[in-house]
């Protein structure tokens, strides 16, 4: 029987919750697990910034990147470590780079899910290049905002393409704000999206791997409140049909780690914004929640890290567009996209894993988030974001929260 150490890296950033809680405990684990012809411990350490060869091998097996979606030298070298070292790294990173919140929108479209109507517009202004005059006055047609804005219906929404944290975001209840909107944005390439006003519930469903997790989000809340509390809020069915949706959008692009955020109006649930991979994992928006991500973090990572688990270099969209030609009704389309999905993140065998290898899992996290440590990790956190005389009240704040997520959740997890 061999041993080895299979090794997680974490790429980060401003984080600092997070991997605190994420490395204490996989310490507390101290895996020693038996795999087939294995004998394989688990480490972790964080991912520095230097110049590299490009032959030069990489010491991870994993790497859950929190940097690349916006710092070009860890993508490019998470993208030689996936090609010349086999190395499995949370969302591919081509895949992030190339499939823009827009092009979501399309993809989604294709397989049939009720994304709203969505329009494209060339950008207001233009930074100026060697062909860009002739190629505007040969083939740029002038366009009529307000014919659009009729063809839409007010209100709808107006986004640049690629997303991003709700800069540039705006609603548009008329010609007017539409005119208004689009000569203040530049540069941008804009989505005008129609409006799922009012509906009766807004959910953003978090993956990771394949597990899943729906929070009730109220966007217009302070970002502290954003995500409610609430859980068991919505019907088997309501909860199983976004299952299969986050699902389907995360193995279709090959996002370990996403968030779909869907709207429901008239029973109908509209996914409008789901390229979100890489998504806030910060204990001061997520707070009640935080205590599942870190789990469920822990599993995946470790599942992949100890199994070896294949990283998909390319997408393969065949069987999803295969589905579509079946002409099923919509429900069951979904279930036969989120079956390819369950597949892809191998369920029933990670599922198997963490039964077999990680049941010690749930007391110790429970221990972990009443600790000291835990509540020294979230004072850390509001200190670099909140002014001196907020500290004592948020830390307050996020940790009863983290306290009431281990007397409903994590108490629950110990006794059954
Ligand atoms: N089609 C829509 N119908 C109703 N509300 C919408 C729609 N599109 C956007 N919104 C509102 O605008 C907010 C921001 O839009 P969106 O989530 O698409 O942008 P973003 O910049 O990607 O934000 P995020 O930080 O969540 O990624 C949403 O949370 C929602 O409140
Ligand atoms: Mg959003």
């Amino acid at each position: 029987m061999g041993a080895r150490t299979a090794t997680i890296g974490l790429s980060l950033g401003a984080d600092i919750c997070w991997p605190i809680c994420y490395e204490t405990l996989l310490e507390q684990l101290d895996l020693d697990l038996n795999l087939e012809s294995d004998r394989v411990k688990v480490a972790c350490e964080r991912v520095t910034i230097e110049p590299f060869s490009l032959r030069q091998p990489v010491k991870y097996d994993v790497v859950i990147d929190r940097l690349t979606h916006w710092y070009s030298t860890s993508r490019e070298w998470i993208k030689k470590a996936i090609l010349l070292d086999d190395l499995y790294v949370y969302n591919n990173p081509w895949s992030l780079q190339s499939n823009e919140k827009h092009t979501s929108y399309a993809a989604m479209m294709a397989l049939g899910l009720p994304v709203p109507d969505t329009w494209m517009l060339p950008p207001k202004a233009y930074d100026l290049t060697d062909d860009l005059e002739v190629t505007l006055k040969r083939y740029a047609r002038l366009f009529s905002l307000d014919d659009i804005g009729d063809k839409i219906g007010y209100p709808f929404f107006m986004k640049p393409y690629h997303g991003g944290g709700w800069k540039g975001v705006s609603k548009i209840g008329s010609a007017a704000d539409l005119h208004k909107a689009y000569d203040a944005s530049g540069t941008e390439i804009m989505n005008l999206q129609a409006a799922i006003l009012p509906h009766d519930w807004f959910v953003r469903t978090i993956g990771l791997g394949p597990q899943i997790r729906q929070v009730n989000y109220d966007p217009s809340a302070p970002l502290h409140d954003r995500y409610r509390l609430d859980i068991d809020f919505l019907s088997e069915d309501d909860q199983s049909l976004l299952e299969d949706m986050a699902l389907t959008i995360n193995a279709f692009f090959g996002w370990d780690f996403n968030s779909c955020e869907a709207l429901r109006r008239d029973g109908v649930w509209h996914p409008i914004d789901f390229a979100n991979a890489c998504p806030d994992s910060q204990i001061t928006s997520l707070h009640y929640h935080f205590p599942w991500l870190i789990k469920a973090n822990l599993r995946w990572s470790i599942f992949c890290a100890a199994t070896k688990r294949k990283m998909r270099r390319n997408m393969d969209w065949a069987p999803f567009y295969a589905v579509v030609e079946q002409d099923m009704p919509y429900r069951e389309r979904l279930r036969a996209y989120a079956m390819i999905a369950r597949e892809r993140f191998e369920t029933e065998r990670f599922h198997d894993f963490c039964h077999t290898h990680l049941g010690h899992l749930d007391e110790l996290a429970y221990n972990f988030f009443g600790s000291d440590r835990m509540r020294d990790a979230i004072r850390q956190k509001v200190t670099t974001l909140f002014p001196d005389h907020e500290i004592d009240e948020f830390t307050e704040l996020f940790w009863s929260r983290v306290q009431r997520w281990r007397q409903q959740e994590g108490a629950t997890c110990l006794s059954s």
